[in-house]
């Protein structure tokens, strides 16, 4: 009996934002009237693609449970872990039961609110026929710089150089292997390069540069900035 491809999504919520220096974790600050993760959720679910999506939690979170969004159908809480992989890894966990194999995950950080349907389409239609999968990302604008010590040792060939953004999009089973074999092991910063170590070569799809990844004080405001400039466009 051939299985119908569902669309999962794992969003890791788990930080504790460290670089942001905040009163609270950064998906929890406020942004545009709700907070960063609740922009995150609404624009995966708005999607109108995905069976379920898992977010995983940190245990000591007293935020979360305060979302009214947390109490949506299609949302299902998993604990999250000491790294990124590992918060992910729970997010897969916690669907064992309802996904098959060949289902596609898309992984999304919770910190990254501007994501757009469009590029949340363009990236499925890209890779629904792929063997692997593969992810957002962005060329880069600036020459990049190898360095050791305050010293460039040498100048990296920019049109081999992507900046990898979420959503990451592989097959369930292939996903959750690739990040089971890795685990623990430091150079796993997002799920493509857990693929990679296990000798597989994912996609790149441009995606938009809007979407970024709130890190620093500054990009909170630069998050305001985009989606204003994506309601004028609407
Ligand atoms: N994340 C997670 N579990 C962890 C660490 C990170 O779920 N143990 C999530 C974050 O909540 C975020 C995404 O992974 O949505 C991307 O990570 P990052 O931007 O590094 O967030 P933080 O780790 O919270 O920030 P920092 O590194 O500055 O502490
Ligand atoms: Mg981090």
């Amino acid at each position: 009996m051939s299985h119908q491809i569902k669309f999962w999504a794992v969003v890791p919520a788990a930080g504790v934002g460290k670089r942001m220096n905040a009163y609270r974790p950064k998906q929890y600050l406020e942004l545009a009237g709700k907070t960063v993760i609740e922009h995150t959720l609404s624009r995966l679910l708005q999607a109108n693609v995905f069976s379920a999506v898992a977010v995983a939690i940190s245990a000591e979170d007293p935020y979360w449970p305060e979302l009214e969004i947390a109490e949506d159908n299609l949302i299902i809480t998993a604990p999250g872990g000491k790294e990124r992989a590992d918060s992910v890894l729970s997010g897969l966990k916690a669907i064992r039961e309802k996904a098959n194999d060949n289902d596609w995950v898309l992984v999304h950080d919770a910190a990254r609110p501007c994501l757009t349907t469009n590029d949340i389409h363009l990236l499925i239609d890209t890779l629904v026929n792929d063997d692997v999968g593969g992810i957002l990302a962005l060329s880069s604008h600036d020459t990049l710089k190898n360095v050791q010590d305050k010293s460039i040792i040498d100048t990296l060939d920019r049109r081999t150089i992507w900046r990898a953004l979420t959503p990451q999009m592989f097959r369930y089973g292939m996903l959750k292997s690739a990040l089971e074999k890795t685990e623990g092991n430091h150079r796993v910063t997002d799920e493509a390069s857990a693929l990679e170590l296990m000798g597989f070569t994912p996609k790149i799809v441009e995606g938009r540069p809007d979407n970024i990844k709130i890190t620093r004080p500054e990009d909170l405001a630069l998050a305001q900035f985009y989606l204003d400039q994506q309601w004028e466009q609407q």
